[in-house]
């Protein structure tokens, strides 16, 4: 009982997780504990491995070393068992243009097998929560980028998941529609819904992540809130100011460090 107890106590534990592809090290030897309810960002320029931790926490992408608990179940072990209790946002997905938003839920919600009113009933809410009434009746090549983001956003929450993965989830969303996400995140974080999510953007992991791990070149740098990094990037030599730059995409420090410490 003891031992299923402590199983339980993180989301999502990684360790010693490395993947190559050919000689690119996408990630290298990552140890990553995540606790229930958490929202971790996962940030870092492109390139630096973001994508493929994900996939492999998922299991889409089988790690070359180390292990994937997600839940307390090993993802090597029950691939399938794992993806049921997870919400996933790919970077690009895939969306059927040719079907309306409605039909498109409509279809995610037979695939995850849920009863025809509870699928109707999570529908309606998240339509309505994501500002999406009145249009989930026409095509998707209709839809703006970011309302095809929501239709995304929403057949990844539908069968209510323990864990969501969500692979820059804001891209393509207004203000507005980020704000939404965000508190949508909080409210199901505080039912204790675990969320990794990335991001190449420093403020979008400030304003939404109660932890942010630094990726850069396959390796996690580092881990804390932001006040932690804050601190961490002031230290003489450290390499997470010359990130954090980077992130911001300017060439000019002063700014960036009077901004990190508002
Ligand atoms: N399927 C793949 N085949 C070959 N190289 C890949 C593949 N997926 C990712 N990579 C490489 O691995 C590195 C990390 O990629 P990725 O995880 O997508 O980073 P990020 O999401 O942070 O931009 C990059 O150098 C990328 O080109
Ligand atoms: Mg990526």
């Amino acid at each position: 009982m003891e031992l299923e107890a402590s199983v339980h106590l993180h989301a999502v534990k990684l360790m010693g997780v490395s993947k190559r592809y050919g000689n690119v090290t996408a990630v290298e030897y990552i140890d990553l504990e995540v606790g229930k309810g958490e929202i971790v960002g996962l940030l870092g320029p492109n390139g630096s491995g973001k994508s493929t931790t994900i996939k492999m926490i998922l299991g889409l992408v089988k790690p070359d070393t180390g292990s994937v608990n997600v839940l307390g179940i090993n993802v090597k072990e029950d691939p399938i068992g794992v993806k049921r209790k997870i919400g996933y946002v790919p970077e690009s997905p895939r969306i059927y243009e040719f079907l309306t938003g409605l039909e498109f839920l409509d279809f995610t919600g037979d695939v995850y097998g849920m009863a025809p009113d509870e699928k109707k009933k999570r529908i309606e809410e998240f339509v309505k929560a994501l500002d999406l009434e009145g249009r989930e009746g026409d095509m998707i090549s209709s839809y703006s980028e970011g309302m095809k983001q929501k239709v995304v956003i929403i057949s990844a929450l539908m069968h209510k998941p323990q864990l969501l993965l969500l692979d820059e989830p804001l891209s393509g969303l207004d203000p507005k529609s980020a704000r939404i996400v965000k508190d949508l995140l909080r409210e199901l974080a505080s039912q204790g819904v675990t969320t990794i999510m990335s991001t190449h953007v420093l403020e979008i992991a400030q304003a939404m992540c109660d932890r942010i791990a630094i990726m850069y070149n396959g390796r996690l740098l580092a881990l804390g809130t932001m006040q932690e990094l804050r601190e961490k990037a002031m230290m003489p030599e450290s390499r997470l100011e010359d990130i954090f730059l980077k992130l911001t995409g300017t060439g000019d420090v002063k700014p960036i460090v009077e901004a990190l410490m508002k």
